[in-house]
């Protein structure tokens, strides 16, 4: 698996940190209330369970799983439900967990989505953002790095499915996806 890699982009120890410092911010802005964490399967599953294990306030997690990519390197825009979230948002504060921002289309799309259903707050923590998201009305209250626009994989975010064990977050290698 190495060979497919050409650099790491963020090491283990720098995501553990980083997931710590938005807990504790997490914790002070939403003191006193309860907090829905929405966690975007399946990329954001490994995200999600490390930053819940910093979080000492009220929280509680549900999922939704969204199609994106499949097995291309590019967003086709089209966003389908594919899972829903098994709890009623209404009137509650919610915090979107993903795994990265790219064009922003699932994100916007989702918090749209979320929106209508009438929630106290819906809010963003994408671990990862590629600048083209900068330009898209995706406004990311926790972010964890911002990165150059390359194909990256570990950490939740894969590539065929592949990859998503990896403990920090790497640059695929072109000859992998015949770029
Ligand atoms: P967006 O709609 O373009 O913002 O794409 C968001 C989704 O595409 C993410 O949740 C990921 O699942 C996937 N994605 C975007 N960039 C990458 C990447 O560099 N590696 C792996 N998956 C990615
Ligand atoms: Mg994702």
């Amino acid at each position: 698996m190495g060979g497919d890699l050409t650099r790491i982009v963020v090491t283990e120890e720098e995501i553990d940190a980083r997931l710590a410092e938005l807990a504790a911010r997490i914790d002070e802005d939403y003191a006193g209330k309860e907090l829905l964490l929405v966690g975007v399967l399946k990329g954001a599953s490994i995200v999600m369970s490390d930053l819940i294990r910093h979080l000492r306030g009220d929280v509680s997690m549900d999922w939704m799983a969204v199609s994106s990519y499949g097995a291309s390197t590019q967003s086709s825009g089209v966003v389908r439900i594919l899972k829903d979230l098994d709890t009623e948002i209404a009137d509650r504060h919610v915090l979107v967990v993903e795994d990265i921002l790219d064009s922003g289309l699932t994100l916007s799309w989702l918090v749209d989505n979320l929106y209508s259903r009438g929630p106290a707050s819906v809010e963003i923590m994408t671990l990862l953002r590629k600048p083209e998201a900068v330009k898209v009305e995706v406004d990311v209250k926790y972010l964890g790095f911002d990165i150059a626009p390359e194909f990256v994989v570990g950490y939740g975010l894969d590539y065929a499915e592949r990859y998503r064990q990896l403990p920090f977050v790497a640059v695929l290698a072109p000859h992998v996806y015949g770029g």
